[in-house]
């Protein structure tokens, strides 16, 4: 029941956010944004981060983004640099960014593949918390959700951390609640599982 109501409020979204995520229509890329997007890129990389703790945006929802940048920009997600990044942004800037972003290619996963002992457990832990039914079967996120397949290692274990916390309030409070349930260990496995798929 608890999942159900998540879900709903995720469709829902707040109101500010739902307005923005209203004209989601995805344009051809803006040859302006995608100059735009080229100092992101410099700390992102081009779909495939290669800097520590800053996270892959290749392949990423773009109505995730949104909700992101939004968050960043009223400073309801804390972090540093993108807060100040974000805080000129008009909700245009919002929708063209975050449809730009969208145009990169997924990331690589980074390393060797997960042996057979911590696979089993990553299964097991995101079977148990059903990881899927939200981020989607092959963890490549849908809609507002996002992809976290061959994301990061640290950036995962440091999200799961943050809404554990509640560091990281998310647009919606799904993420919070799933994370209550996971011990460091789990956070652990899930980062190292996930990362490598
Ligand atoms: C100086 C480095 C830097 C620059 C430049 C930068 N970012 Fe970031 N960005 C970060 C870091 C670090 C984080 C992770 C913050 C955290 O730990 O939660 C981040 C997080 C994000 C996220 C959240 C990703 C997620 O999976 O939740 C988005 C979206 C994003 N940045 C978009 C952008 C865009 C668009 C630009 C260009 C306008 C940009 N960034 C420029 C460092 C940077
Ligand atoms: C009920 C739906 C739901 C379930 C179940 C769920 N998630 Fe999420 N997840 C979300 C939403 C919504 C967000 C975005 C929240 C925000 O605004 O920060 C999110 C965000 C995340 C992020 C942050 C990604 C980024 O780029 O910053 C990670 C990592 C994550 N989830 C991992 C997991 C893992 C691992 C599981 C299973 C243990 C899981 N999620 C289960 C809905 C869900």
């Amino acid at each position: 029941m608890q999942r159900l109501i998540g879900l709903r409020t995720i469709r829902g979204l707040v109101s500010a956010l739902g307005t923005l995520l209203a004209g989601a229509a995805l344009a051809a890329p803006d040859p302006a944004v995608q100059e735009r997007l080229s100092p992101c890129i410099g700390c992102h990389g081009a779909g495939t981060s290669e800097t520590e703790g800053v996270p892959s945006l290749g392949g990423q929802m773009p109505d995730y983004v949104v909700t992101q940048l939004f968050q960043f920009r009223e400073k309801q997600r804390e972090a540093a640099p993108m807060n100040d990044i974000a805080a000129g942004f008009s909700d245009d800037d919002l929708r063209a960014y975050a449809d730009a972003v969208g145009t990169l290619p997924p990331p690589s996963r980074a390393g060797e593949p997960a042996d057979p002992a911590l696979t089993a457990r990553g299964q097991a832990l995101v079977a148990k918390h059903q990881c899927t039914s939200c981020h989607g079967a092959d963890l490549a996120g849908r809609d507002a959700i996002p992809r976290i397949r061959d994301q990061r290692e640290e950036y995962l274990a440091k999200a799961l951390a943050g809404y554990k916390s509640n560091a990281r309030p998310g647009y919606d409070p799904a993420m919070n609640e799933v994370a209550q349930e996971l011990s460091e260990s789990d956070i652990k496995d899930l980062a190292a599982y996930v990362s490598r798929l």
